[in-house]
């Protein structure tokens, strides 16, 4: 099985003025190609700074980020940013959609920023991925236009929409109700199959969780054991 991202021996502390702050302690995390991984843990516990520094967003304190064979640590802020763009999408909690753009522009704009291919194609790549996530109807609406559940799958298209390799997810259900993350989770989990794209996911709920390949407990910055 191919490895998409390798985690080694991660550590990250906080140092700001004389408060030092010991977030993650000696991680280690490989995430095979395809595989969907559910990592739960504690408001505090690290998980949304593991997500930043597996992602490229912020390098770890010591220990490295292998990403497609390459370490992101020695790169450069451009080139970490390529890397990025190039094999990862992106869901947070709370949608970080553009507001003053539609659905298509939002999900067309990662494909834009590459300069890959002409803004016409863009558009009919944004509006084919979002009649997947059920929004053919909602295509030209702002994001103060549409509900919660609705905003989340626009999200989810911005980051299908360039064919990533691995999907770092961050509570993305942790803002809606049971029925819409059950269903925001099986939409993922079928556009991940078809697309054959990884997913780290952070929830906290254990439900979802389950439904993982691979569940992982964060708790104080370490791993330990999920049934406990
Ligand atoms: N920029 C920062 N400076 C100092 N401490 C931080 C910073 N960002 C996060 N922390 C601390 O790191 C810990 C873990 O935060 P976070 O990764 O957001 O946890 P989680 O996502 O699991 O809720 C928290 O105690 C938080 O206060
Ligand atoms: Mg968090």
């Amino acid at each position: 099985m191919s490895e998409i991202l390798v985690a080694k021996n991660i550590n990250k502390i906080y140092d700001e003025g004389n408060i030092r702050t010991q977030v993650l302690t000696g991680l280690d995390l490989t995430v095979n190609a395809g595989e969907r991984i559910a990592i739960v843990g504690t408001s505090g516990s690290g998980k949304s700074t593991l997500l930043h520094l597996l992602g490229g967003l912020d390098v770890p304190t010591s220990g490295e980020v292998w990403l497609h064979g390459k370490c992101l640590n020695n790169m450069n802020e451009t080139e970490r940013g390529e890397m990025r763009n190039k094999h990862l999408g992106f869901i947070y909690q709370f949608h970080h959609l553009l507001p003053e753009f539609t659905a298509i522009e939002n999900v067309a704009m990662p494909l834009l920023l590459r300069k890959e291919v002409p803004i016409k194609e863009a558009r009919q790549q944004a509006v084919d991925l979002l009649e997947r996530v059920g929004l053919g109807h909602r295509l030209e609406h702002r994001p103060g236009e549409l509900s919660g559940g609705e905003r989340q799958r626009v999200a989810i298209a911005r980051a299908l929409v360039t064919k990533p390799s691995l999907v770092l997810a961050d509570e993305p259900t942790g803002n809606l109700d049971y029925d819409n993350a059950q269903s925001i989770f099986g939409l993922l989990a079928e556009l991940q199959d078809t697309m054959k794209t990884a997913l780290l996911m952070v929830t906290h709920d254990r439900s979802l969780a389950a439904m993982a390949d691979r569940q992982m407990l964060l708790k104080n910055g370490k791993w330990e054991n999920f049934d406990d």
